[in-house]
């Protein structure tokens, strides 16, 4: 009985075809206590899938495919200072505010919703020419909603950098390829969370 019990709580967290198989044979016995069994089975899967999906605290480590669908339009073409002085040193040459132009965007479906674990920010920041004209892609910019308590001084945020890189193709990952988690341009970056600590509560400063 025990091993039947096992069998089917492994069933149903088996990939869906192979589960309605598994499921079926099951189905086939005719023991009341095979049903009540298999029953309290999938309700304890329920409850396990669900405390997994809501736990504030387990884990988020975004992908690779996590970044590329970060791809909905926040604000296009910002430059100056109006949310504040976006002035960034980078590879230690500075990207002033005025002769920038940034565009920013999110996996989030519409700006006001709220942020939450796994929510994408990036930004995309060009240089500019003599006569004003936005010129080449520079940097993008990361910013991805971890798990409650990952930083503190950071809002909980994880902030990424990613230099424009020739051998990238753009089309293919529009925010660029996401660095290794162990990369010193992807983590708890001191420079980038002391100032947008400056942005309020979310650490956003266009939301
Ligand atoms: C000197 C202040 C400053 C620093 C340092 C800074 N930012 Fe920002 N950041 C801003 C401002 C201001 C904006 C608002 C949009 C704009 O004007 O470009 C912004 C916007 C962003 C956005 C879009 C979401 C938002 O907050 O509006 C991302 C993503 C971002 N920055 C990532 C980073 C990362 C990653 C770093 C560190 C490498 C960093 N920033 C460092 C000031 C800063």
């Amino acid at each position: 009985m025990f091993s039947t019990y096992i069998f089917f709580i492994f069933a149903v967290n088996l990939p869906s075809s192979t589960n309605i198989i598994l499921i079926f044979k099951f189905l086939k016995m005719k023991k009341i206590s095979t049903y009540i069994i298999v029953f309290s089975g999938f309700v304890f899967s329920l409850f396990f899938i669900s405390c997994e999906k809501d736990d504030p605290d387990a884990v988020f480590i975004a992908t690779q495919a996590d970044l590329d669908a970060a791809v909905n339009t926040f604000e296009l073409n910002v430059t100056g200072k109006p949310y504040g002085d976006a002035t960034i040193s980078h590879n230690g040459s500075s990207l002033p505010a005025d002769s920038t132009f940034r565009d920013i965007y999110t996996n989030l479906a519409n700006k006001a919703d709220a942020v939450e674990k796994g929510t994408i920010i990036t930004k995309h920041t060009f240089g500019m020419d003599s006569s004003g004209v936005r010129t080449n892609l520079n940097v993008t910019f990361a910013m991805i909603k971890r798990e409650a308590g990952y930083f503190a001084d950071g809002g909980d945020w994880e902030y990424v950098m990613m230099p424009f890189d020739a051998g990238v193709n753009y089309t293919t990952f529009p925010n660029g390829v996401l660095p290794d988690t162990s990369s010193a341009m992807r983590g708890k970056l001191a420079n980038c969370a002391a100032c947008h600590a400056a942005a309020g509560t979310d650490y956003i400063f266009i939301k």
